[in-house]
C-alpha cells in the first residue's frame, strides 16, 4: 500500500520543487550502480531542461510534507544529442519516443508500490501526449565490479515486468566521475522500449 502521494506536474510547472529533485538526485545516485559523484550546481542546470518544457513531466511522491522521491520524462526530440544518436543511427524516429530520466526514491520510501506507480504515471502522461513508445536507458555495470553490494537485486526482472524489453541495437556511453574517482569514466548505456 503507498502512504505517500503521487503527483504528476508538466515540467513547466515544477519550478518550485526542482531544488528537492536536484537533492534526491545526488543522494540515491551516489549508490550502485551509478556511483554518481553529483553535484548540486550540475543538477540544477540538468533539471532546469525538464522545468523548461511544456511537455516534460515531473512526478513527484510527498510524505510527511516533503518530498520523497521523483521521475522526470520529457521527449526524445528535446533530449540530450548523445541520447538521440542512437535511435537516428537506428532510423528510428526520436518524435515517436518519450525518453523517462530518471526515478529515485529514498531508501525507506521503497518496496511499497510508488516506483511502480511512477511508471504508470509517466506512462500515462506520454499517452497523453500522443507518444508511441516510452524509453529509458540503464547504466551497464561488471558483474564483478568491486563496487557491487552482495545482496543487489537488478531492476531488469521490474522493468521486464511492466512490459519493456532492452533494446540491444540501441546503446550510448555517459561519462560521469565515480564516488572515489579523480575524474569522469565512460559507461556503457543500453536502452529498454515499451510500445505505448
Ligand atoms: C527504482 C525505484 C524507484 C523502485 O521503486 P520502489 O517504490 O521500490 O518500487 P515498487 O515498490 O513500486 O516495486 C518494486 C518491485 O518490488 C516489489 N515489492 C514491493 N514490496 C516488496 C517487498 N516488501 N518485498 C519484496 N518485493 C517487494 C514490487 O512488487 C515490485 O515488483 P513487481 O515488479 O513484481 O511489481 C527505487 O528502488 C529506487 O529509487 N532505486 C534507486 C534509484 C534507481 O535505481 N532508479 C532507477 C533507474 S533511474
Amino acid at each position: 500500500m503507498t502512504e505517500a502521494t503521487i503527483e504528476t506536474l508538466a515540467g513547466t510547472a515544477a519550478a518550485p520543487v526542482v531544488e528537492d529533485l536536484a537533492r534526491l538526485r545526488v543522494t540515491v545516485f551516489r549508490e550502485w550502480p551509478y556511483l554518481y559523484e553529483g553535484s548540486l550546481d550540475y543538477e540544477r542546470g540538468y533539471l532546469a531542461k525538464y522545468a523548461g518544457l511544456e511537455r516534460s513531466t515531473i512526478v513527484i511522491a510527498r510524505a510527511g510534507g516533503g518530498i520523497v522521491g521523483a521521475s522526470t520524462a520529457l521527449p526524445m526530440e528535446s533530449a540530450e544529442p548523445e541520447l538521440q544518436a542512437p535511435f537516428l543511427a537506428a532510423g528510428l524516429d526520436p518524435r515517436e519516443y518519450y525518453y523517462y530520466g530518471e526515478s529515485v526514491l529514498l531508501a525507506a520510501w521503497r518496496r511499497r508500490g510508488i516506483g511502480v506507480a511512477f511508471f504508470a504515471a509517466r506512462e500515462a502522461r506520454a499517452r497523453a501526449l500522443g507518444f508511441k513508445v516510452g524509453t529509458f536507458c540503464a547504466v551497464v555495470r561488471p558483474d564483478n565490479h568491486p563496487a557491487r553490494p552482495a545482496d543487489y537485486v537488478p531492476l531488469d526482472a521490474f522493468w521486464t515486468r511492466r512490459g519493456y524489453a532492452k533494446a540491444p541495437g540501441l546503446t550510448a556511453s555517459f561519462g560521469w566521475r565515480d564516488v572515489g574517482d579523480a575524474g569522469p569514466s565512460q559507461k556503457p548505456m543500453v536502452f529498454w522500449t515499451k510500445r505505448l
